[in-house]
């Protein structure tokens, strides 16, 4: 078991650079078993979700090969179209391989993905477009057992939510079929837009990605190609708000500022100076941070909810009252309760949070609770007097490279330390 020790409090200086998106990097990976030959991706992060997706990758009967942050996968060998359960455990997101396994092998078959830390997650939407798609769906003992005659059939979608996950399934199981297939209400992520770009450099012709109207025209098949994930606009936020709790002054670079238009505004109302550059983003905190009025995540371009917790943990030391409103998750508080042993004072009423700002947090022995609340507590515990013991980290690792690596040249004093009790 490992643990991060962080000695808080002191401001964090200098550049640090940021890897490429998690969530952009399993639906691109579930993308290559679409493809025949090899494809190569560039700037893929050494996290653990990523190595989860591409055991899934083996599993299928697919050479993987890492080096750095490149990885290399050739589908010849692919053979399997079942997904272990271990795996769809590990990651519930493994369940956007659905759409790629189903039209490149015919059937597919895996476990439901159940509920997580951040309450039930449904696939409701995922299963009635690829249904709409022709392919047949079996809820048969927690498995879902999918079968297609040939390839799906293009048609039109819509989404009463614009699911990411269900717009990438989507987008995965069309590419290929016959005819077009026209989505309405789609997701508009960033990631969306990798996704497709990668998929058009294949040899798919999808037009419209970013937008709430995508079309997909069905190729045949598609060939590998080599493709640089796009940064992460999360972990860039998570080291922002790292800076604007601790009084600091950084420069986060390799980001794309576009991508993080929901969230600059929120730290530039807390007083902080920030300046955007082609790739990088200057954050100056104040002497001590505002309060913000109204943080409430929604759909790209809103504010993102995976950026709610790293910013309470600013809001924690901020002067006044901020207000979070959690639209996109039903049970995404979870951090509160562990922030408030540090001094935070939160009050939670559903989907709202008044968190009432103090001058200081105080450093204690805090649970990792999910991957982005496990960020919050390392912006909490730099911002904290004393020390803070972090545990259940590997939340933390599912979607951040070695933080304590990344935040140790900007002067944070945060060492992980394997722990035996
Ligand atoms: C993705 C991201 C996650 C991010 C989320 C919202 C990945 C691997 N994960 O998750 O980090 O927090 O987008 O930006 O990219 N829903 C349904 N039925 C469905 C699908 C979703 O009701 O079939 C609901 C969910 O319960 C949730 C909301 O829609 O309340 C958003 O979910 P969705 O956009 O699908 O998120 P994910 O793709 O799971």
């Amino acid at each position: 078991m490992e643990r991060l020790m962080i000695t808080g409090q002191v401001p964090l200086k200098g550049e640090v650079e940021v890897h490429g998106a998690k969530n952009s990097s399993l639906p691109l990976l579930a993308a290559a078993v679409l493809c025949h030959g090899q494809t190569v991706l560039h700037n893929c992060p050494d996290l653990s979700d990523v190595a989860a997706a591409c055991e899934i990758l083996s599993y299928l009967g697919c050479r993987v090969e890492r080096e750095g942050r490149t990885v290399l996968i050739d589908t010849e060998g692919i053979c399997r179209h079942s997904v272990p359960d271990s795996l769809m455990r590990e990651m519930r997101s493994s369940i956007v391989f659905l759409g790629a396994i189903a039209a490149r092998m015919g059937r597919a078959e895996l476990c439901f993905p159940g509920g997580c830390e951040l309450g039930p997650r449904p696939i409701d939407l995922h299963l009635s477009a690829l249904r709409k798609l022709g392919l047949s769906i079996r809820e048969e003992h927690g498995n879902l057992l999918c079968r297609t005659d040939g390839r799906m059939t293009g048609t039109s979608l819509s989404l009463s939510f614009p699911s990411v996950g269900a717009t990438e399934n989507i987008l995965l199981a069309a590419a290929t079929a016959q005819g077009r297939t026209i989505l309405t209400n789609a997701a508009r992520e960033p990631e969306i837009v990798d996704l497709a770009g990668f998929l058009n450099q294949c040899g798919a012709r999808i037009s419209g990605a970013g937008e709430g109207t995508i079309v997909i025209d069905g190729v045949e098949t598609l060939h590998g190609c080599e493709h640089r994930v796009i940064p992460d606009r999360i972990v860039a936020a998570t080291f922002l708000s790292c800076a604007a709790c601790t009084g600091g002054d950084v420069l986060v670079k390799q980001v794309e500022p576009a991508h993080l238009a929901g969230v600059l505004p929120i730290f530039e109302e807390m007083g902080c100076h920030v300046r955007c550059y082609a790739d990088a983003v200057h954050l100056k905190a104040p002497g001590r941070l505002r309060a913000v009025k109204d943080v409430r995540t929604m759909p790209y371009p809103g504010f993102p909810t995976d950026a709610q917790a790293p910013i309470m943990a600013a809001a924690a030391v901020a002067e006044g009252t901020s207000v979070f409103v959690e639209n996109i998750f039903e049970s995404r508080y979870k951090h509160a309760a562990e922030l408030t042993r540090m001094g935070a004072r939160i009050k939670l009423e559903g989907k709202v949070a008044l968190v009432e700002g103090v001058p200081k947090l105080s450093g204690a022995e805090v649970f990792c609770t999910d991957l982005r609340g496990g960020a919050a507590l390392v912006a909490a515990g730099l911002c904290a007097e004393g020390t803070t013991i972090l545990r259940e980290i590997h939340h933390i690792d599912r979607g951040y490279e070695r933080i304590e690596e990344a935040l140790r040249p900007l002067g944070a004093q945060i060492l992980r330390e394997d722990s035996t009790f």
